[in-house]
């Protein structure tokens, strides 16, 4: 008999593909729905860091229903958007119909195993894939990979601080078997640093979501009593100051972008 090994890094890996693309095709619609995912101050705060040019060949990795790939169309001329959910992919390509855009393509794949030849885009974005992505060195090194000399790549993803990383993996995985972990600003750009990228945006800001809105129904009341402790200590173990209103519990994502240039 063969001896007892531990399951390989692809076993893992397949497994932790397959919880995205559950989790992404229960969430499709909904997640494409929330008008928190499409905030006008957020959106501007993205473009302005991506600094795409009317002539632009852009990349959306993990770009789920196209909001982010939708709105760099108006100022490229060509995005394309990938994503491993099939569901997300359907969605994008009724936003862009919904949009009269003729400037897009979506396909099926990997962030970190990106079907692009080397040096296909302008620019590279992703937002909120990162804490999805068990090595995000990995698909950073593919952004990199795809973009040309000179060119941007961008990562909008949560960041939570140092000090709250570990509490806020725990409530993140509890709302969402498929997150793996967030890395902290710091740590983000570290990833650009290490990859000899070029660090040109740094930019911080906070998103509201009530978390009924979020979070599926059989883990709601776990997730309401893991912020009301916070909420109850005044102790912000969590650092998303979670906080009870007239609609219920609501909390704060601490969301960072970060561009860096392409330099070699
Ligand atoms: C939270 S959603 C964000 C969607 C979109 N980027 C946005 O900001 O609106 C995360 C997306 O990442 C995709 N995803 C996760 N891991 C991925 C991977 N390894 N390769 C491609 N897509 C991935 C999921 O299918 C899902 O659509």
């Amino acid at each position: 008999m063969p001896p007892e090994t531990e399951p390989s890094a692809a076993i893992l890996q397949s497994e932790h593909d397959a919880r995205i693309v559950a989790q992404f095709t229960r969430w499709a619609k909904p997640f494409g729905d929330l008008p928190l995912h499409s905030q006008a101050d957020a959106m501007a705060r993205l473009r302005a860091a991506a600094a795409v040019s009317a002539t632009a060949r852009v990349l959306d990795v993990a770009c789920g229903p196209g909001i982010v790939a939708c709105t760099l169309a108006a100022d490229a001329a060509h995005v394309t958007g990938i994503d491993l959910t099939p569901a997300m992919l359907d969605q994008a390509r009724a936003r862009q119909r919904e949009a009269g855009l003729a400037n897009l393509d979506w396909q099926l794949g990997d962030a970190t195993s990106l079907p692009f030849a080397d040096e296909s885009f302008d620019v590279v974005v992703t937002r909120y894939s990162f804490h999805h992505i068990r090595d995000p060195a990995r698909a950073l090194a593919e952004m990199l990979r795809v973009c040309r000399k000179g060119g941007r790549l961008l990562v909008v993803d949560a960041t939570p601080s140092p000090e709250t990383q570990a509490a806020y993996d725990r409530m993140e995985t509890l709302r969402d078997p498929s997150h793996a972990s967030a890395l902290t600003q710091q740590q983000l750009r570290a990833l650009g640093r290490q990859a000899g990228l070029h660090e040109v945006v740094v930019d911080f800001h906070r998103i509201e979501a009530d978390v009924a809105s979020i979070a599926d129904p059989e883990t709601l009341d776990a997730l309401i009593a893991m912020l009301d402790a916070d909420i109850a200590t005044g102790e912000d173990r969590i650092g998303v100051a979670a906080r009870r209103g007239e609609t219920g519990v609501s909390f704060l994502f601490p969301v960072s972008v970060v561009a860096w240039d392409r330099v070699t």
